[in-house]
């Protein structure tokens, strides 16, 4: 076992070479002439004990004490003192200080209280490394909960990825549809200034906004004309399909409001249930909008896509009736641009 080190920092040579002299055996001891030069040793090397005098020129053993227990809170300090400054010993006491030897020494008493001291110290490693290996420990686990966390995130987005590509492999018309509103739908929610996680849970449900018209039939969803009523009510079922769709999955219950509730209106005439203003989830809101613009910004087989003039005159038309008026403001004051969707590729 390697000797622990001690440091003897005393002005006069007679007490600190005796004091040297009497721990040398046991320990590593160095020596100072003074605080300064001391406190130089410790910032170089560490000390395990240091023994000092109080009565000291430029700086005193207790001022001295004060800054060694602020830069090295684990040293332990015993302090040498005259009978004559034997009360301030005594208060060094609650400044840090182990314990204090009363000149003249004896041999054997400084032996003794080093040894507690160093005692002391010991116990006080040891569990500082026992606190050292907790941290470590729950430093491993908070890894393993993250890396946890990131592989479901990676199956969600998998399967989001999946739901997404069903949709558009039967929904002819709307490619891509899902992506675009997923896009600006994120878009609106951080312009909106909904916090990051948020977001990306806005930008996930509306990837699957229309999940539900997996249970549709194709030649209505792909329909080259005018819906008949019939087929416009089963239309309207997509979004209570979906729910039923997703309720199964756990990852995806955050996007149920925004499956179900996207075709709601603010003004209470929407569909499914009919429920308005702020009464329908915010997320729905703002996919609601998301998904009317990029419907308007897309070749129909009865029409052409409309231009930005149009589709502005549109929700400003429709603000605070069929759309939320703060999701209108975010596009028409361009603080949420439509430029990248005239420029889409399908
Ligand atoms: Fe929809
Ligand atoms: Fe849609």
């Amino acid at each position: 076992m390697t000797k622990e080190n001690i440091l003897v920092i005393d002005d006069e040579l007679a007490p600190r070479e005796s004091i040297r002299m009497v721990l040398k055996d046991k320990y590593t001891v160095s020596t100072a002439t003074g605080a300064h030069e001391g406190l130089d040793m410790m910032s170089e090397k560490s000390v395990d004990l240091v023994v000092m005098d109080i009565k000291m020129p430029v700086m005193d053993g207790i001022t001295a004490l004060q800054q060694i227990k602020k830069k090295h809170p684990d040293t332990e300090v015993v302090l040498l003192t005259a009978y004559a400054s034997l009360d301030t010993a005594r208060d060094a006491i609650r400044f840090g200080a182990f314990d204090y030897l009363l000149k003249p020494f004896d041999k054997d008493n400084v032996l003794l209280v080093v040894e507690k001291g160093l005692k002391k110290r010991r116990a006080n490693k040891g569990l500082q490394m026992e606190r050292d290996i907790l941290l470590d420990r729950a430093t491993y686990l908070e890894e393993q909960v993250d890396s946890a966390r990131s592989n479901i995130m990676k199956y969600y987005e998998g399967t989001v990825e999946a739901l997404n590509s069903t949709i558009d492999a039967k929904d002819h018309y709307t490619f891509n549809h899902s992506s675009r509103v997923a896009q600006l739908s994120s878009q609106l929610a951080a312009a909106f200034g909904v916090d990051e996680k948020t977001t990306k849970e806005i930008k996930h449900a509306a990837s699957i906004h229309d999940i539900g018209k997996v249970g549709i039939e194709e030649n209505i969803l792909n329909k080259n004309g005018k819906l008949t009523d019939d087929e416009y009510e089963l239309i309207k079922k997509h979004p209570v399909i979906g729910a039923r769709i997703i309720q199964s999955i756990p990852f995806l219950e955050e996007a149920i409001p925004v499956v179900l509730y996207h075709h709601e209106r603010y003004d209470g005439k929407g569909y499914p249930e009919g429920i308005e203003g702020e009464n329908i989830p915010l997320v729905a809101r703002i996919v609601g909008v998301a998904d009317a613009v990029d419907a308007m910004m897309s070749d129909r087989p009865y029409r052409d896509a409309l231009s930005i003039d149009k589709v502005s005159n549109e929700l400003k038309r429709c603000s605070g009736i069929q759309f939320d008026s703060k999701m209108v403001d975010l596009i028409l004051s361009g603080k949420v641009s439509l430029d990248w969707l005239t420029k889409k590729s399908d």
